[in-house]
C-alpha cells in the first residue's frame, strides 16, 4: 500500500476533460491495488490567469512543491494570444517545471499495432517503431537571456541558446540510463556544424559515454534527425536532445503514431516529478468530448511507474490502452474514415473496463486456490 498526494492542473482547453480521464484512472488504480492516492485540483494557465491575474499563483506552486506528484492537462489558447512572453498560459507551465526543478522530459513513442494503418507513413516503415525522446527541460533557448532592442523598423528581438557542463551532464547521465534499460542505442542530436552550445554538447555528451561502456552512442545532427525519423524511424532506441530541439522533434515522432493525443510524458529532477499528455489546449476541440485521452492516461501510468514505483499497475493501465485499441476504440483524431467513433468519455470508459481485467492480480482469480 502506497499513500501518495497527486496535484491535478487541468488547465485550458481540452486540459480539464483529459485531466478527468487520467484521474478516474489513478483512482481506479488506487482501489484495485489498495493504494491510497489524494488528489487535489489547482489552477494554471489561462484559467489561473482568469482567476487571479497570474498564469502560476503561489498556492497552485506551493501544493506543488510539497506532493508527490503532479499531472498537467494542457495551458493555452487564443483567449491569451495577445498577452506578451511571460505573461502567457504557457509561462505558468515554464515557470512550474523551473521552480519543480524538472530538468529532463521522457516521450516515448511507439506505434501500436491496431494503428499501424493510421500512421501518416506506411507500415512496413512505423512498424517497429519503438523509441523515446529525452529532452532537456530546464535550459537552452527557453531559459537563455532574451530581449530587445530599438523600436519601429529598426527593433531587434533575441533569445539566447546556452548550456553549462553541468546541465549537459545530468541531462545525458538520463539518456544514457534511459538506455541501458531499454536497447542500450543512444543517439544525441546537435547542431554541432554551427552552434558553441552543440559543440560543449557533443563534447559532454563523449565523456559522458566513457561512464556506459555498453551502451553504443552516436551523434547526429537535427536538420539529419529530422529526416531520418521520417525515413527510418525503427533505427532509434533513445534520443538525447536539448529542450528546444526536443520540442519540436517530438511533435514529429508523434505524428508517426498516428496522433499527438497518444503521446505522455515524464518530467523529472530531484522533487516531484510533472507528467503530461504532450499534446496542446486543443481549443476547438474542448467540451465537444471528442479529444484523445490516451496521451493523459500513459502519462498517469508514468507517473505510477517513474515517481511511485508501481511498475506492475504502470503495466496495468498501459495494457489496458492496448487492450482498448485492439478491440477498435477510436477516438475522431485516430479512427479511418467510416470508422465507428468513440468519444473522449467512451474512450475512457473502455480502457477503464479493460484495467478491471489487465489490473488484476493473478492470484486474485483464485485458480486452484
Ligand atoms: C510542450 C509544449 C510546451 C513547450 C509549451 C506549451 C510551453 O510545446 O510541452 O512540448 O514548448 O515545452
Ligand atoms: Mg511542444
Amino acid at each position: 500500500m502506497v499513500k501518495k498526494t497527486i496535484v491535478l492542473l487541468p488547465g485550458d482547453g481540452i486540459g480539464p476533460e483529459v485531466t478527468r480521464a487520467a484521474a478516474q484512472v489513478l483512482t481506479d488504480c488506487a482501489r484495485e491495488f489498495g493504494h491510497r492516492f489524494e488528489l487535489v485540483e489547482h489552477a494554471i494557465g489561462g484559467d489561473a490567469i482568469d482567476r487571479t491575474g497570474s498564469p502560476l499563483p503561489e498556492k497552485t506552486l506551493s501544493a506543488c512543491l510539497a506532493a508527490d506528484a503532479v499531472f498537467l492537462g494542457a495551458v493555452g489558447g487564443p483567449k491569451w494570444d495577445k498577452l506578451p512572453v511571460g505573461r502567457r498560459p504557457e509561462s505558468g507551465l515554464l515557470a512550474m517545471r523551473q521552480r519543480l526543478g524538472v530538468f529532463v522530459n521522457l516521450r516515448p513513442v511507439r506505434v501500436h499495432t491496431a494503428l499501424l494503418d493510421i500512421s501518416p507513413l506506411r507500415p512496413d516503415r512505423v512498424r517497429d517503431v519503438d523509441f523515446e525522446i529525452v529532452r532537456e527541460l530546464a535550459g537552452g533557448i527557453y531559459f537563455g537571456k532574451r530581449g530587445h532592442e530599438g523600436a519601429g523598423d529598426d527593433e531587434t528581438s533575441f533569445d539566447t541558446e546556452s548550456y553549462s557542463v553541468k546541465e549537459i551532464e545530468r541531462v545525458a547521465r538520463v539518456g544514457f540510463e534511459r538506455a541501458m534499460a531499454r536497447r542500450r542505442r543512444l543517439v544525441s542530436i546537435d547542431k554541432a556544424n554551427v552552434l558553441e552550445s552543440s559543440q560543449l554538447w557533443r563534447r559532454t555528451v563523449d565523456r559522458i559515454a566513457g561512464e556506459y561502456p555498453l551502451v553504443e552512442l552516436r551523434h547526429m545532427y537535427v536538420d539529419n534527425a529530422a529526416m531520418q525519423i521520417v525515413l527510418d524511424p525503427a533505427q532509434f532506441d533513445v534520443l538525447l536532445t536539448s529542450n528546444m530541439f526536443g520540442d519540436i522533434l517530438s511533435d514529429e515522432g508523434a505524428a508517426l503514431a498516428g496522433s499527438i493525443g497518444l503521446i505522455p510524458s515524464a518530467s523529472l529532477g530531484a522533487g516531484p516529478g510533472l507528467y503530461e499528455p504532450i499534446h496542446g489546449s486543443a481549443p476547438q476541440l474542448a467540451g465537444k468530448d471528442c479529444a484523445c485521452p490516451i496521451g493523459a492516461i500513459l502519462s498517469a501510468a508514468m507517473m505510477l511507474r517513474e515517481s511511485f514505483g508501481l511498475a506492475r499497475e504502470a503495466d496495468g493501465v498501459e495494457r489496458a490502452v492496448d487492450r482498448a485499441l485492439s478491440a477498435g476504440y477510436r477516438t475522431p483524431d485516430i479512427a479511418r474514415l467510416g470508422a465507428e467513433i468513440s468519444g473522449l468519455k467512451s474512450m475512457t470508459e473502455a480502457i477503464r473496463h479493460e484495467m478491471a481485467h489487465a489490473l488484476q492480480p493473478a492470484e486474485g482469480y483464485g485458480w486452484g486456490v
